[in-house]
């Protein structure tokens, strides 16, 4: 079982996105997926409820997917390992845990626990230096625990990036940008990070409403008329699965 913690100084980052985004990307691989929210406003706690009660109008939802529970982390580091180890024996292939904003010793456990620890980076100007002391806040732990080998790796994923910024990453000096715009790609790109970045969409904004990508994707291919649905959750699910796959790469 691999173990995803996601953290952040910031708030509204985008760490509860690329949760969902990775559990998207386990489901349509078929994968058995634990979600834990160490978030006090339970927005992944919740998921579940606003899937079910959201109108789709036309279409016909699926059922929320078994392969996908969500928990609240257990209070305490010995219960933490305790359920790490249930849910390994009961075959999950991943855990993916949630936390919340701020520098708390909770989330230093949440940390610790995992193959690898993702801090989301919004390429913001106001945001890029919270990703550095994200970065610092995981250094100094693993500072304090004996065997540092046993740290997990820290990463930076650029997520809700705007169109542009992708398109100036792929090119040399990313040209064409305004340069508060190039700077803080330039600074963030400095950081360890994944290459593949979470683009600004209005279907990860939906993510409570339309529930994992590939449910939402096989439930529009399913109904009249809803192919170009289909096709657009279809793109975000192969863009979150580099991701994935990106993540499992650099754990193994
Ligand atoms: N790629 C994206 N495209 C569009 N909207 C996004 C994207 N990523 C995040 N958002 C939106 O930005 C806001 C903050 O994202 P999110 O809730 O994931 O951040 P967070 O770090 O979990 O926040 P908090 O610290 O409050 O828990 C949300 O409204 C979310 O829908
Ligand atoms: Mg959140």
């Amino acid at each position: 079982m691999q173990i995803i913690t996601l953290i952040q100084t910031k708030g509204g980052s985008g760490k509860t996105t690329v949760a969902m985004s990775l559990a998207s990307a386990a489901l349509a691989k078929g994968e058995k997926v634990c979600m834990f929210d160490g978030d006090v406003n339970q927005q992944l706690l919740g998921w579940q409820t606003a899937y079910e009660e959201a109108d789709w109008g036309r279409v016909k939802k699926a059922p929320w997917p078994v392969t996908l529970t969500i928990k609240q982390p257990p209070a305490s580091v010995e219960d933490l390992y305790a359920e790490v180890e249930a849910l390994e024996a009961a075959g999950t292939d991943l855990l993916i845990i949630d936390t919340r904003p701020g520098t708390y010793k909770d989330t230093d456990d949440l940390a610790l626990v995992a193959d690898i620890v993702v801090i989301p980076a919004k390429p913001a100007q106001a945001e890029w230096r919270l990703v550095l002391s994200a970065f610092k806040w995981m250094e100094d732990l693993s500072k304090t625990i004996s065997d540092e080998d046993s740290f997990p790796q820290v990463r930076s994923v650029l997520a809700n990036v705007p169109t542009k910024i992708i398109n100036a990453a792929a090119r040399v000096g990313g040209s064409k940008l305004p340069q508060h715009d190039k700077v803080v790609l330039d600074n963030l790109l400095k950081t360890p990070h994944f290459d593949t970045m979470l683009p600004n969409s209005r279907l990860f904004e939906h993510f409570l409403h339309h529930g994992p990508l590939p449910v939402a994707q096989y439930a529009h291919r399913a109904a009249k008329g809803g192919t170009l649905m289909a096709n657009n959750f279809e793109d975000l699910t192969v863009i979150c699965i580099s991701l994935y796959d990106e993540i499992k790469g650099s754990a193994a």
